[in-house]
């Protein structure tokens, strides 16, 4: 988190999610201590693909589903959103907990490690969000901007870091992450912004 614990908790009493059963992915997640975008960059991601009447999305690091729901809500019963995850358990745990939202007939279910898994796909994806683990991000952003369609946006979590790509003497995690901002902001197809919600989370337009 960048802000203070005070605005985190304003920002999550003001605006809250009332579906029920996000609350319960919620919770579950709390439970577990498992990292999950939560209910402000949820909310962020489902206007963005909103607006930009998103059918195809792909998302790389998808866990149990939690960042899914938000997008499967989105691209109505004939689009299709790609939950990939190397983890067979979280891939069907998401499978269950979207079955009970009514929405896994939208969302097509992949295993393994998600830069081979994109690198299998032809595209063209109306939106690409990213959230495996760090290293990874540099890579995927190649993998990414060649498969999002003209005015596609890419999103990816955690581009702040907790501020560590603020701080001196990175680890190589961190310079994993500042690699990938640095790429972003340098890609001559992207425009690309950093909002500081929650973790940081970076958006790009595919020119
Ligand atoms: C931060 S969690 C994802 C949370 C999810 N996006 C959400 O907000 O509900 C990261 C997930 O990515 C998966 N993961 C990490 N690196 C991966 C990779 N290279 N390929 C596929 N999955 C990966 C992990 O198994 C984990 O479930």
């Amino acid at each position: 988190m960048i802000t203070s614990p005070e605005v985190e908790r304003y920002l999550s009493e003001v605006n809250p999610p009332a579906d029920p059963l996000i609350l319960e992915m919620e919770r579950s997640g709390r439970e577990r201590g498992f990292p999950i975008i939560g209910p402000q960059v949820g909310q962020l991601c489902e206007i963005l693909a909103r607006s930009i009447g998103a059918k195809r999305i792909y998302e790389m690091g998808s866990g149990f589903g939690y960042s899914t729901w938000w997008f499967s809500r989105v691209v109505g019963p004939d689009g299709q959103v790609v939950h990939s995850d190397g983890s067979q358990a979280l891939s069907d745990e998401a499978r269950d907990w979207l079955t009970r939202a009514e929405l896994a007939n939208r969302v097509r279910f992949e295993v393994g490690d998600a830069r081979q898994l994109i690198a299998a796909e032809q595209g063209p994806f109306d939106l690409i969000f990213c959230d495996i683990d760090k290293e990874g991000y540099p890579e995927a952003l190649e993998l990414a901007r060649p498969r999002l369609r003209s005015g596609g946006l890419l999103i990816v979590d955690n581009t702040i870091w907790s501020g560590r790509v603020a701080q001196p003497n990175p680890d190589a995690t961190t310079a994993a992450i500042l690699e990938f901002n640095r790429q972003a902001a340098a890609a001559p197809d992207l425009l690309t912004t950093i909002l500081p919600l929650r973790d940081g989370v970076s958006v790009s337009y595919k020119l």
